[in-house]
């Protein structure tokens, strides 16, 4: 059974495009990847059976591959484990079980951390017309697709709606403070290469990802022992920054965050295929050009062979990075 929304007895923080998102105390918050798929910014009515739980289980064996030196928010996603700290849910398996996230809560930097290996998306159309990224000039003569000289870090903004914008490191740096923004740039950096290498050796090109990271709040007792210090228990820019309080948060090198190309159908000067949801572009253009719809939600009714596609592929995706398939035990 696909699920397409949660509702769960927690107070809810936020429903994303994909996730649910549960408050389960000051420090820790539930992640329910749900089935929901969404293309050219909207979110399709039809859920796609088991992207949810790929999308949960991906991120949890990416982070496990991850040098231990990088925290992150992941504290189980076992569901007995999640049950046993949080009862509450211990009768919404069917909710819980393979696609459900216990993580430490931690205030998301306003950024999206996007780093590319390859030209492609917004960078190629904004580079095709005036030959810069986010305003920076990128050297000349680029095909769509290629590959850069070297990984380009590419910070955008966290639209609430419509596109993220691509921003300049300087205003990255404005938004989040420079030392938080240049960590933030060595970690993303750190996981893309990682994540990457591994998978070129299974025949995918991580063509971009985006990331998001966020800060841990004092603790309680930190912020006690400032108070009997110096006297202020408000959290100041005195305290100054601490990287080891950033930690990666969300989902982590998925078809959802990444641009995956098989390797193998490579061909730099064009448009890439798309290993996930190309049946689904493939579909609604048509739909567009057929002038049955406008873009915008609501979308037309999917076909149940453009779901099943998208289905397949998720599966595929999961079965190639990791090399076995999927626990259908999860998979509800
Ligand atoms: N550890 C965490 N603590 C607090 N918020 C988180 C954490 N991990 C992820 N989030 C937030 O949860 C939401 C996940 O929902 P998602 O469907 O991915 O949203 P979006 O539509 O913004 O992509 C995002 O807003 C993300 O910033
Ligand atoms: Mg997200």
């Amino acid at each position: 059974m696909a699920l397409s929304r949660t509702s769960l007895p927690l107070p809810l923080l936020r429903r994303g495009k994909v996730r649910d998102v549960y408050e389960v105390d000051d420090a820790s918050v539930l992640l329910v990847a749900t089935d929901r798929v969404s293309a050219f910014d909207v979110v399709m009515a039809e859920p796609v059976p088991h992207k949810g739980t790929v999308l949960t289980q991906l991120t949890r064996w990416w982070l496990e591959q991850l040098p231990p030196d990088i925290n992150h928010h992941l504290i189980t996603a076992d569901a007995d484990e999640i049950v046993a700290a949080v009862p509450s849910v211990r009768d919404c398996a069917g909710e819980i079980a393979g696609r459900s996230m216990l993580c430490r809560r931690a205030d998301v930097f306003p950024v999206e951390c996007v780093i590319r290996g390859y030209i492609s998306g917004s960078a190629w159309r904004e580079y095709s017309e005036i030959g810069t990224l986010a305003g920076e000039p990128l050297p000349s003569g680029l095909r769509e697709s290629e590959r850069l000289a070297a990984p380009l870090f590419s910070p955008a903004t966290k639209a609430e709606q419509g596109h993220d914008e691509n921003i300049t490191i300087a205003a990255m740096r404005e938004a989040v403070g420079p030392d938080a923004a240049d960590e933030l740039e060595r970690l993303t950096r750190a996981i893309y290469e990682h994540g990457a290498s591994i998978a070129t050796s299974r025949g995918i090109i991580v063509a971009d990802t985006k990331l998001e990271f966020g800060y841990l709040p004092e603790k309680p007792a930190e912020r006690m022992e400032r108070t009997n210090s110096d006297g202020d228990s408000r959290p100041s820019r005195a305290t100054g920054f601490d990287p080891s309080r950033v930690i990666l948060v969300d989902e982590v090198l998925t078809p959802d965050s990444s641009r995956f190309w098989p390797a193998d159908r490579f061909e730099p000067g064009g448009a890439q295929p798309s290993f996930d949801k190309q049946p689904l572009r493939d579909y609604l253009l048509s739909e567009r050009q057929l002038g049955r719809w406008n873009g915008e939600h609501p979308a037309p009714p999917l076909p149940d062979g453009v779901i099943e596609a998208m289905s397949q592929r998720y599966l595929e995706i999961y079965r190639l990075l990791t090399l076995s398939p999927l626990d259908m035990g999860y998979a509800n």
